[in-house]
């Protein structure tokens, strides 16, 4: 890839109520504000091979009953054990509601791990948002994106 090519990312999301899909778009718009070209789709949308082709992966689900996974994105978790995925970063972010407590955002924590399996590298901290995405969850979000873009330029050096 010529060096100055920008960076691409591709920020998968899965949602019922839109609060995940808010926290895609504040990710969105921090990559596009740093000139990384972004992809956004939905998870029943998206097949794992797609994220093969960018420089950074992100993964954006809600969490459900007892910490479960979105049901729509289950053939996209399975698929992440599957595939090679080693020449790129990724992150994982997303919304849930604190009064789960134990369960606080798991699907994130599950995505984390599963993506593991693909040898894809960890280039931020999991950012954990209560329902909607406020100021402060902002100022996190954009920690996140600087550090994913960080990793991302370190590999392609
Ligand atoms: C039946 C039900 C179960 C839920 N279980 C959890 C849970 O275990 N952990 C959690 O963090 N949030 C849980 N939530 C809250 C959602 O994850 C939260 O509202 C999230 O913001 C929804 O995202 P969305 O607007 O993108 O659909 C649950 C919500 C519902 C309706």
């Amino acid at each position: 890839m010529p060096e100055n090519s920008p960076l691409t990312a591709q920020v998968v999301f899965a949602t019922i109520t839109g609060n995940n899909e808010a926290v895609a778009d504040v990710i969105i718009a921090d990559l596009e504000a740093a000139g990384v070209q972004v992809k956004k789709t939905e998870i029943s949308q998206t097949e794992v091979d797609e994220l093969a082709q960018v420089d950074i992966a992100i993964i954006v689900p809600y969490t459900y009953d007892g910490g479960s996974l979105p049901d729509e994105g289950l053939d996209f978790y399975d698929d992440l054990a599957d595939i090679d995925l080693s020449q790129i970063i990724y992150g994982v972010a997303g919304s849930g509601d604190l009064y789960y407590e134990d369960t606080y955002c798991l699907a994130l924590d599950s995505f984390d791990t599963q993506i593991q399996k693909s040898g894809a590298k960890k280039g931020a901290d999991i950012v954990r948002v209560d329902l909607r995405p406020e100021e402060e969850d902002k100022k996190h979000l954009q920690v996140f994106v600087d550090d994913l873009i960080a990793a991302a330029q370190a590999t392609k050096q």
